[in-house]
Formats: C-alpha cells, structure tokens, sequence
C-alpha cells in the first residue's frame, strides 16, 4: 500500500500556512471557490451550503496539530453560523452542522453543543415531504437532490438521540426514494428527481451540475456514495451498503486509473479532465466504506483505490504548494461549469474532503 505518512505530513503544513493566511486576511468571511486561485468573497453562490466547510477544516487541523491557535479559530468559525440551525431555506444544514458543530461535540462531550446539532438535524427534517416521502431541496417542492444523501446523516443523529421514531423513519424513506429514483441500475446517479407535488408522484431525473438528465456527474455521485454509507451506519439497512458500494463501483470501473473523474462521465471530450473535489469526497467515502462492509476484498479495493486517489491528489498537479500565489490547497476543482462559478479552481468543499481523508487515510498507517 502507497506510504501517504510523507505527503500528509506536508500537506497538512502547507493547509496551516494556507489556510492562516485566509482567516487573517479574510476574518469571518467564508469564501466558496477560488477566481485564478485567489479566495474571493461577494461573488455568485447560487446557494448558501459551504459556511461550514471553512470551521470544518479548522477543527481537522485542531484535531491534527493540538495547537489552540487551530482550536480558538475553529470554535470561532463554528459559533459564527450558530443561527443557521434554524435556517430552513437550504438543504444542506448537515454539511453545515457536521463538519464543525458536530466535531466540536465529539471532542468535548458538552450537551450544549450536542443541542445545536440536534436542533439542526430537526431543521433538516423538516424538508420532508410526505407526498413523495423525501427531503426537498433548496430549489422547489417538487425537487429531490442527490446532495441531500450528505445531509440526511444529521436527520438520522438528531432522531436517534431524541428519540424520535417518526423522525427517523422520515430519513430512512428518504434514502429509500433517493435510492429508488436517483440511483441506476449501473450504479451510475441521477443529480435531480422531480415530482408531482399533489400525488408524489416521480416524473423525471434532471441535472444542474452535470451534463445532462441522464448522465452522471461525478460530485453527485460521490454524494451519494458517502451519503448511503453514512446512512447504513445510522440503520444497518443492507440495501443502503449495497447502494453506497454500486457507487463506489461505478466511481472505479468509469475513472482513469489515476483516481480523478471527470465533471461527468458521460460527456464525451470534456474541454477541462478534473473535477478533484468529486476525488476528495469518494476518497473519504471509500475509506468509510471500507471499514463498512464485511468483505475482505471491497475492503482492500476501496481503501487502496482511496489510497491511490489521495496519492495523486497531493501531486503538484493538484497539491497547490508548488503554484506561486495560489491560495487554495487543492487545485482543478469545479462548482457549477454552466453558471462558471468555481470552473478550475480550489472549492471549500474540495478542501474539507480532502483533507478529511488525508486524516482518516493516516489511521490505516
Ligand atoms: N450544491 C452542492 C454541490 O455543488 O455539490
């Protein structure tokens, strides 16, 4: 297996240097993608999902370093979207609330902290839509997200914890419908299902990211291979496991062995060959995946093909520290190609999932 020890150790330096300079000559500002590879902020969002990804980052360099300047900063960028737990406008308070909130209480086993987290899982579930039997995304009603696969997680944490049967099977059908009209038969996702909002009825998949209705975009996809991992460690539901691994399979046998997909698979010539935000988020979904599953061989297949991703991710093809004035950490990421938010740029996201899999990469070590 690929020795990551050397390349973590200085890639985590480098997110140190990178990400001081951010919050320093940035403070309380929450940047979504790099321009040229400068952070900007005051630029189109199209929606407001990443405030956590940047405290989220702190907490993994607390967790890395024990130095309190990372712990201060973390708690500080934490409490600064505190109020988001009752925001009911997007669908993505679990990528806000698990990354920082979430981390936060693991560490300290404080009930104060765990009532926020739980407060925003009770704020995602109230997405649900019983006509349909899923959580909505930001867009409309009639709209399932596959990216909702990464909130649901914190729906399942706040019922368990509160007891909440109803709660908990609200997040259950959700996986279920996403499974059932987002997930392909080849393993292959959907980005968007609509629905008829009176019968709940599922009409048709549609995209905003990828490149078309019927082909796959490589982030959604990652989504949901965390996602349904996510979602069978909360209910040990076997067809949850075999979703996330169709996915996980789909992601291997369809990307160049270097790791890196494509925006979409199924876009035939794409003008830019990386997405490296998508190579972040299924490494970190295949290292949970393989400690998941109950097969020998998927074990060792998701977490050396994690392995090789990471491997290339901190090449200086990606690896920004070679890149003068670059102020991202991993490079060649990709927001949304049709609006050209974040086209071959550093993302948040991208940062946190890589990051988060380099940490979780070193516990095999
Ligand atoms: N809105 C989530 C994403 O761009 O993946």
């Amino acid at each position: 297996m690929t020795d990551l020890r050397p390349k973590t150790d200085r890639t985590f330096a480098f997110a140190q240097r990178q990400l001081r300079h951010l919050i320093e000559t940035h403070p309380d500002h929450f940047p979504i993608y790099t321009v040229n590879g400068k952070w900007i902020h005051g630029g189109e969002a199209w929606t407001n999902w990443c405030e956590g990804f940047l405290g989220g980052q702190l907490w993994l360099l607390y967790e890395r370093t024990h130095d309190d300047y990372w712990r201060g900063k973390a708690e500080h960028y934490s409490r600064l979207i505190e109020e988001r737990k009752t925001d009911r406008t997007v669908h993505d308070i679990g990528f806000l609330f698990w990354s920082t909130w979430k981390r936060w209480y693991d560490l300290t086993g404080d009930p104060a902290i765990q009532k926020v987290v739980i407060e925003a899982g009770r704020t995602m579930g109230l997405r649900f839509r019983e006509k349909g039997r899923y959580l909505r995304s930001f867009v409309a009603e009639e709209s399932l997200f596959v990216d909702v696969m990464m909130n649901v997680g914190i729906v399942f944490y706040a019922a368990e914890q509160s007891g909440d049967v109803k709660l908990f099977q609200k997040a259950t059908d959700h996986c279920l419908t996403t499974r059932k009209y987002l997930v392909r038969g080849d393993g292959g996702t959907s980005h968007e299902g609509i629905f008829d909002t009176q019968t709940g009825e599922f009409l048709r998949q549609t995209t905003h990211q990828g490149w078309r209705n019927d082909s796959s975009w490589a982030r959604g996809l990652a989504w949901a291979l965390y996602g349904f991992g996510t979602a069978y460690s909360f209910t040990r539901d076997v067809r949850f496991l075999q979703t996330a691994e169709a996915c996980a399979d789909y992601y291997i046998e369809r990307t160049p062995s270097h790791g890196i997909p494509p925006n979409d698979w199924d876009e035939p010539n794409p003008a830019l060959p990386y997405e490296s935000s998508a190579a972040a988020i299924a490494a970190s979904g295949m290292l949970n995946l393989a400690k998941l599953t109950g097969d020998a061989a998927r074990k060792r297949l998701y977490r050396d093909y994690a392995f090789r991703i990471l491997d290339t991710l901190t090449t200086p093809q990606f690896l920004a520290d070679e890149t003068l004035g670059w102020e991202g950490i991993l490079m060649h990421g990709m927001y949304h190609q049709k609006k050209g938010l974040g086209v071959d740029e550093s993302v948040m996201w991208g940062e946190f999932f890589f990051l988060e899999a380099l940490g979780k990469a070193a516990e095999y070590e």
